[in-house]
């Protein structure tokens, strides 16, 4: 079944650069791009079409770092650092998840919330609840969203309302993987929620796994300044935090790292080499007061980076918001230290929402063929001067402006959710 788009195509091909084409058209067969054209070829003039004239089409966006079962706290707590944080309202809020009906109802309204938004893959922590993990990922795959959740282990530094015993993780950790196998679009990905909160035999255990299973990794890394001094009290063998995860096995090309703000140029370098993947997560990081990233630092360093929401240290779903705070966030760590160093520019950012989230998961730039489309519609009439703007100046403002009702479309995996 062919179907074919129009309206004015904007997309980030390379850090920095941005590539319009203006009333363009992509054709699709059953969902996967199979052209893109500046005029419709005679041999598509009688295929349906989704004609969205003047409007902006974007690729849908990634978001590499969020917490699902903290959808129900977003913009609470937000005056706690992180541990008084994790304590006071994070761990009371997952623990809900051990009842399936309230992971059911929360985890859809989530994974419909995403796609009104225009996220349309992702990299996610679940609770640690296996049964409550199975319903996000099922209902994920039912709202037509890709990419990669994690059952969160933790077995220590917990509370006892929240925790489990190393034993139980492992069992718990293989009975959620096997129940995986029946997943095609989410997939899973082995999620120690960050040192503190993992023994060394658990996060051993998780190395061995992730190399024999040949699975993915995800955790926190360098978030905050008590966080770092406690892990070095935890772990009094790590020069530095990045270590606790190498020397289990977690530290692998793949694994993504939330946060990074205190990485220094040793712990920059160990992602660069090992292909470890930053995942910035601008407004967590300004809400809990946890600092500024050097992501400037990182991307000229050759490290990967991406972006993420990090709900709900991050209050914004929408990753719109996510990469202008991402922009501010870099303008206030210029204006706070040397004026020197570049802060990132709107293309830079759109460049982490968008193309980099994609690279991830495997995907080139823009919307590639042969591949399943993910885009976004996004009508901006409302705001005026269509015909004097270039579509660039357009696509900036959109930055700036679109909130959920403006994004008008979304493709997911090649079907339209929108
Ligand atoms: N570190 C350990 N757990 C968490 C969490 O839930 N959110 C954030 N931002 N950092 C963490
Ligand atoms: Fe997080």
């Amino acid at each position: 079944m062919r179907r074919v788009l129009h309206g004015n195509l904007v997309y980030a091909p390379a850090l920095g650069a941005l590539e319009t084409a203006e009333h363009a058209y992509l054709v699709t067969e059953n969902g996967i791009v199979t052209g893109q054209f500046s005029a419709l070829p005679e041999r598509f003039l009688d295929d349906p079409i989704d004609d969205f004239h003047d409007a902006l089409i974007l690729p849908a966006f990634t978001d590499l770092h969020l917490h699902a079962p903290q959808y129900p706290m977003l913009g609470m707590g937000m005056d706690l650092p992180l541990l008084d944080w994790l304590e006071r309202y994070t761990f009371r809020t997952e623990a809900r998840f051990a009842d399936p009906d309230y992971a059911r109802a929360v985890y859809r309204t989530l994974a419909n919330a995403l796609i009104r938004n225009g996220t349309t893959r992702v990299s996610m922590f679940s609770s640690l609840h296996t049964d409550a993990t199975l319903i996000l990922m099922e209902e994920l795959e039912r709202a037509g969203i890709s990419g990669l959740v994690g059952k969160v282990s933790m077995d220590r530094n917990s509370p006892a309302y929240y925790t489990e015993s190393t034993e139980e993780s492992k069992r718990e950790t293989l009975r959620w993987l096997k129940a995986c196998e029946r997943f095609t679009r989410v997939r899973p990905i082995l999620t120690p929620r960050f040192t503190p909160s993992c023994s060394d035999r658990l996060m051993r255990w998780l190395g061995d796994l992730a190399k024999e299973s040949d699975l993915p990794v995800q955790s926190h890394l360098s978030e905050n300044r008590s966080e770092i001094a406690w892990v070095k009290e935890l772990a009094p063998d790590c020069e530095r935090y990045w270590e606790t995860y190498a020397k289990a096995g977690l530290w692998k090309p793949g694994t993504l790292m939330a946060h990074c703000v205190y990485s220094d140029a040793i712990e920059r370098k160990a992602m660069r080499d090992y292909g470890v993947t930053a995942v910035h997560c601008a407004d967590s990081n300004i809400n809990i007061a946890s600092g500024i990233a050097p992501v400037r630092v990182l991307l000229e360093e050759g490290t990967m980076v991406a972006l993420g929401s990090d709900i709900a240290g991050g209050a914004q779903l929408n990753m719109l918001e996510v990469m202008q705070m991402t922009i501010r966030a870099s303008k206030i760590k210029r204006i706070e230290t040397d004026w020197q160093t570049p802060f990132l520019t709107v293309a830079e950012a759109f460049y982490l929402g968008t193309t980099a989230g994609a690279a991830y998961f495997g995907h080139a730039p823009g919307f590639p063929i042969g591949k399943r489309l993910h885009a976004v519609v996004i009508d901006d009439r409302a705001w005026g001067d269509i015909d004097r703007l270039t579509i660039a100046e357009r696509f900036e403002r959109a930055v700036y402006l679109a909130k959920e009702p403006d994004i008008i479309a979304v493709y997911a995996d090649g079907v339209r959710r929108k």
